[in-house]
């Protein structure tokens, strides 16, 4: 079952643009990390998502 499915999700506060145009399919039980330097939009990938505040 598909638990989260994002297709071309681009995030912007102002310019430049913080995170995308991204596509991810995860289905229930996918184990999945999100790794990357800093500032790079991580946090604002999970919050899109709602895995967290
Ligand atoms: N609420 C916000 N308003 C404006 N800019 C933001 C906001 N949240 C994050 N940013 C900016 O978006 C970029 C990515 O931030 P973030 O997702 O927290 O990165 P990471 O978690 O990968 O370190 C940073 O440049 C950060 O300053
Ligand atoms: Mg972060």
């Amino acid at each position: 079952m598909t638990a989260i499915h994002l297709t071309d999700i681009s995030v912007s506060y102002d310019n430049p643009r913080v995170l995308g145009p991204l596509s991810l399919k995860l289905t229930s039980g996918d184990f999945a990390v999100v790794f990357d330097k800093s500032n790079c939009g991580k946090s604002t990938l999970l919050k899109r998502v709602g895995l967290r505040d």
